[in-house]
């Protein structure tokens, strides 16, 4: 008997996976301490790279499964030579509705243009700091001016709302937010706000490090009134949807918690607008509100691990499958095991959690 029962990535806790974080690369321009040790990175050797044909593969395999999404990331992926060709590949994969990119931006104004041309949708562009002394602290690196021009350049090239990331660190980082908000507030950029997760190369990271995204939330809501939340994905739309307009400006003054997070939608940032209609922003608040329970996301490796958490212990090498004369059937497999295994959820606030041996660069943000 044939098996004709369609076949989902679904885990043990009931989660569907249709979105893939493909990394490129684990090579990087710049530093960020969050992510890179500040010297002597170890490299994977070129041949240790999946090719974009292998990645390709991948993803095809992956449709039949369900994914629909993908990402590409690094490292830093605008050091990975001819990435439109892979862009252009990927989005003529029948079933692939959605490609996004997350960049550093240093070579975007090189690049912006070929990417769009070749299929990308979606571009986010890391940038933690509007004052170029903070960004130097987090980078370790000149660039701040190319990263400008970066995202002028995405935006002459039609990519619209442009989102920024900004990792947000305690004693670093707090005099960005209300600059961040006024960018927000005056052009179609969508600045996110990211809690610094334990991921970086150095262990560096402590909790008392971590910007809570309720502090970013009050010091926004001070600086230019209240925030509502609003569905941003309206294909990961959930039906439970609190709305906190009504939450007036001398209230968030004092303090609110993380407003409450019965979730809009399955991708990890929560997405407010400013009730005057001006600005959009987001909070990716993995540590004090992990999105864990929603989670539909896996990772591809550069040199092809699957991971199914950004914080796996485990992961399961397809490499060795795509270089050897192994059957779609054999990957597809890989993948439904890999995601079958998946734990609940990453454990941050637990005595229990542990730091993966792979910092970001090399997992893939
Ligand atoms: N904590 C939070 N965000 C991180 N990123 C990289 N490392 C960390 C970390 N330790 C972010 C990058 C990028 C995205 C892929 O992940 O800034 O925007
Ligand atoms: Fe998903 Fe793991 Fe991130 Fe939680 S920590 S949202 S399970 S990738």
């Amino acid at each position: 008997m044939t098996d004709t029962i369609p076949r989902t990535l679904v885990d043990s806790w009931g989660r569907t996976h249709n979105n893939l974080r493909i990394s490129v690369t684990d090579r990087c321009n710049i530093r960020c301490f969050y992510c890179m040790p500040a010297e002597d990175v170890q490299f994977l050797p070129r041949q240790e790279l999946l090719t974009f044909e292998e990645i390709e593969r991948v993803v095809r395999i992956g449709v039949t499964l369900g994914i629909n999404k993908v990402r590409l990331t690094g490292g830093e992926p605008l050091v990975r030579r001819d990435l439109p060709v892979l862009v252009q590949k990927l989005a003529s994969v029948p079933g692939i509705i959605d490609i996004g990119l997350t960049t550093n931006g240093i070579l975007l104004a090189e690049q912006a243009r070929s990417l769009r041309d070749a299929g990308l949708k979606r571009l986010n562009i890391s940038l933690d700091a509007l004052d170029p002394e903070v960004f130097r602290k987090v980078t370790r690196r000149d660039g701040y001016e190319k990263v400008i021009e970066g995202i002028a350049a995405a935006r002459e090239a039609g990519f619209s709302p442009i989102k920024l990331n900004a990792v947000s660190v305690r004693g670093l980082t707090e005099d960005q937010i209300v600059p961040f908000g006024q960018l927000a507030r005056e052009s179609d950029t969508i600045v996110r706000f990211i809690e610094f997760m334990p991921l970086d190369a150095d262990s560096q990271w402590q909790r008392e490090k971590v910007l809570f995204a309720s502090e970013i939330l009050d010091r926004l809501t001070s600086a230019f009134g209240p925030l509502r939340p609003i569905v941003t994905d309206l294909n990961d739309a959930r039906p439970t949807f609190t709305d906190q307009s009504t939450s007036s400006h001398a209230e968030a003054e004092s303090h609110t918690p993380l407003l409450p997070l019965a979730r809009a939608s399955r991708a990890p940032a929560q997405d407010f607008e400013f009730v005057d209609g001006r600005g959009r922003i987001g909070l990716i608040a993995s540590v004090s509100q992990p999105f864990c329970a929603t989670c539909n996301r896996f990772r591809l490796t550069a040199d092809g691990k699957l991971r199914n958490c950004l914080f796996s212990l485990e992961e399961t090498d397809i490499r060795p499958l795509l270089r050897s004369a192994a059957k779609d059937e054999e990957i597809a497999q890989a993948m439904l095991d890999n995601i079958a295994a998946k734990r609940e959820g990453h454990e941050i606030n637990t005595a229990r959690f542990l730091q993966p041996d792979r910092p970001m660069y090399s997992i893939g943000g």
